[in-house]
């Protein structure tokens, strides 16, 4: 099995409850479908660039079958009521050689928490591992949470605003890595 299938850390929300970065697994369908439920409006606007009430299967597929090479996904657990929950995701989709597509969503009571800047350290990480180079990504201009999530990875960045997005390019290796 793939290292990244099997991926899982553990770090601290801001308050201090344990948080679980993992990989997506074949039995997170449920509670990747709470966590949607769970998000507001603009939250999944912000993640899908559309007004969302649902998703097709075929859409429902594809997030839940990552094959951690070319497409990886990890989800953050924070326990409630004595059972871990999905707090929020990450992926990465490769578009081309050494380059992938990054997203993250967070749901809205669990924001704020540290939860996006742990799931872009620990992709930032598998794609490292994996010899990607470049991570880009596709945010609509008043996204600042995320632009800042971006400009505080520690990663090289590049932004080009186009009319509706502005492009994000996150250089995963410094000069004196190679
Ligand atoms: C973008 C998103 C993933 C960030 O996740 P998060 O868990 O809230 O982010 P973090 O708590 O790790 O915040 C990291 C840093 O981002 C900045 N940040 C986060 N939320 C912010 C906000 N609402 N306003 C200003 N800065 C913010 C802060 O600098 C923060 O660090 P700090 O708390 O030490 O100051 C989350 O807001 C989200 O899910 N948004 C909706 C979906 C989305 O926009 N997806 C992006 C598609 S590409």
């Amino acid at each position: 099995m793939l290292a990244a299938a099997k991926y899982s850390a553990i770090e601290a929300l801001r308050d201090g409850r344990r948080l679980e970065i993992r990989a997506l697994g074949p039995d997170d369908r449920a509670d990747l479908l709470a966590a949607v439920g769970r998000s507001s409006g603009q939250s999944l606007y912000r993640r899908f660039f559309a007004v969302r009430r649902g998703f097709t299967e075929p859409e429902i597929a594809f997030f839940l079958n990552p094959d951690f090479v070319d497409h990886v996904a990890l989800v953050a657990g924070v326990e409630e009521s004595a059972r871990l929950v999905i707090a929020g995701g990450g992926r990465y989709v490769v578009v081309q050689p050494g380059k992938a597509e990054v997203a993250f969503a967070v749901v809205d009571q669990y924001q704020r928490q540290g939860i996006g800047a742990a799931l872009m350290r620990h992709l930032a990480a598998i794609a490292r591992g994996a010899g990607l180079e470049e991570l880009i990504a596709e945010v609509l201009p008043d996204n600042i949470p995320m632009l800042k999530v971006f400009e505080k990875s520690g990663f090289r960045l590049s932004t080009k605003r186009g009319p509706q997005v502005v492009h994000v390019l996150l250089r995963l290796f410094k000069e004196e890595d190679q």
